[in-house]
C-alpha cells in the first residue's frame, strides 16, 4: 500500500459530508424563509480558539447556513454570559448555540453547558443530549467524535466486534466516542493518565483513537500492525528555524505521524484529519437542530445521511 493510501484524508470526507448538509439548509430556506442559524459565543481570545471559530463561521456561511460571532471580553462575567445564552435560547430565529471552550477559570464551563436549552446544542454536550447519546438515542452528538466515526464506518467495511481503544476520557471526545463505538458493536477499552501500562492495551486495538493532548505521545510502540489510527491532538509547537534566526510554529498531532505511518493500516494525519470532520459535523447538527426546532418530518431525511442510527 502506497502512504497516500493508508492516509485517512478528513478534508474530501468533510466535503462529502456537506455536500449532503448544504441542499437541506438550502431546502430549510425555501420552507421556512430564513437560513438555519447558528451563533457561536467566543469569551476572550485564546488563538487556537479564534482560529476554530473562524473556520466554523466561514464554513457555514458556505454552506447556506447564516452564522453569527459573540465575542465577549476575558474578563466577562458568567452572569453576563448566562444572559447572552438566555436570550439566544428564546430567539425563535437562532437554532444552534456553541460556547466555544475552554472557557476562562472564574466561568463554570458546567454552569454555562447546563444553561444551552438542550435542543439548541450544538455541541451535545448538555447532560440532557449526553444522557441521551449513553442510552443509545441522541439529538445531537459531540462533533469530534461524531466525525470520527462518519470517517471509521467509511474505512471499515465491518466494524462489529472490533477492539476500540481510546487515550483520553475527556467529555469532549473520549467519553462520547466510545458510547458510539459501543452502539456500533466494537469491544471499546478506555486508558487515560493513570492507566498502568497504556501500551499493553493499544497494542490490542484495531481501532485506535488518541485524545490526550500531549504531542506526538503515541510511537509506533503502542500500535498494533494493521490498526487504524485516529488522532485528535491539535498541538502548537514552536521550534526554531535551522539557522536558529527565529521561532516556527508547526501543528503535530498526539501521534508520531511519520513513525506509526509505518505500521498502522491507516491514519489521519494533523492537520487535515479529524478537523475539518469536527466542523462539517457542526453544520449537520445545526442543520437538524433547525428541522428539529420548527418539528419538521424532514428531519428523517437528514438522520438518513448519518447512518449509524439505522
Ligand atoms: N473546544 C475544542 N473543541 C470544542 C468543541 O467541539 N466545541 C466547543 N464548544 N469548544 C471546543
Amino acid at each position: 500500500m502506497t502512504i497516500i493510501n493508508k492516509i485517512i484524508d478528513g478534508k474530501i470526507y468533510a466535503e462529502k459530508l456537506l455536500k449532503e448538509i448544504s441542499p437541506l439548509s438550502k431546502e430549510f430556506l425555501k420552507n421556512f424563509n430564513r437560513e438555519p442559524s447558528l451563533t457561536v459565543i467566543q469569551v476572550g481570545d485564546n488563538p487556537a480558539s479564534k482560529i476554530y471559530v473562524k473556520n466554523k463561521i466561514l464554513t457555514a456561511k458556505k454552506n447556506g447556513i447564516k452564522s453569527k460571532e459573540i465575542l465577549l471580553a476575558s474578563d466577562v462575567s458568567e452572569d453576563e454570559l448566562i444572559q447572552h445564552i438566555s436570550i439566544l435560547n428564546k430567539d425563535e430565529n437562532v437554532d444552534g448555540i456553541l460556547v466555544q471552550l475552554p472557557l476562562p477559570k472564574h466561568i463554570s464551563e458546567k454552569k454555562i453547558i447546563n444553561i444551552i436549552d438542550p435542543s439548541k446544542d450544538v455541541d451535545g454536550f448538555h447532560p440532557t443530549n449526553f444522557g441521551n447519546l449513553f442510552m443509545g438515542d441522541s439529538k445531537f452528538i459531540p462533533c469530534t467524535p461524531l466525525g470520527c466515526l462518519y470517517m471509521l464506518k467509511h474505512e471499515i467495511k465491518d466494524i462489529k466486534g472490533k477492539n476500540a481503544v481510546i487515550v483520553g476520557r475527556s467529555n469532549i471526545v473520549g467519553k462520547p466516542m466510545a458510547s458510539l463505538l459501543l452502539s456500533s458493536d466494537c469491544s471499546v477499552t478506555i486508558t487515560h493518565s493513570r492507566t498502568k501500562n497504556i501500551q499493553e492495551h493499544t497494542r490490542k486495538a484495531d481501532i485506535l483513537i488518541v485524545a490526550v493532548g500531549i504531542p506526538e505521545m503515541i510511537d509506533e510502540k503502542f500500535i498494533k500492525p494493521g490498526a487504524i489510527v485516529i488522532d485528535i491532538g491539535i498541538n502548537r509547537l514552536e521550534t526554531k528555524t535551522t539557522d536558529n534566526a527565529s521561532n516556527k510554529k508547526v501543528i503535530v498531532g498526539d501521534v508520531k505521524f511519520e513513525k506509526v505511518l509505518k505500521v498502522a493500516k491507516k491514519i489521519t494525519p494533523v492537520p487535515g484529519g479529524v478537523g475539518p470532520m469536527t466542523i462539517a459535523c457542526l453544520m449537520h447538527n445545526t442543520v437538524k437542530a433547525a428541522y428539529i426546532n420548527k418539528k419538521n418530518d424532514f428531519i428523517n431525511v437528514l438522520e438518513g445521511i448519518l447512518w449509524w442510527t439505522g
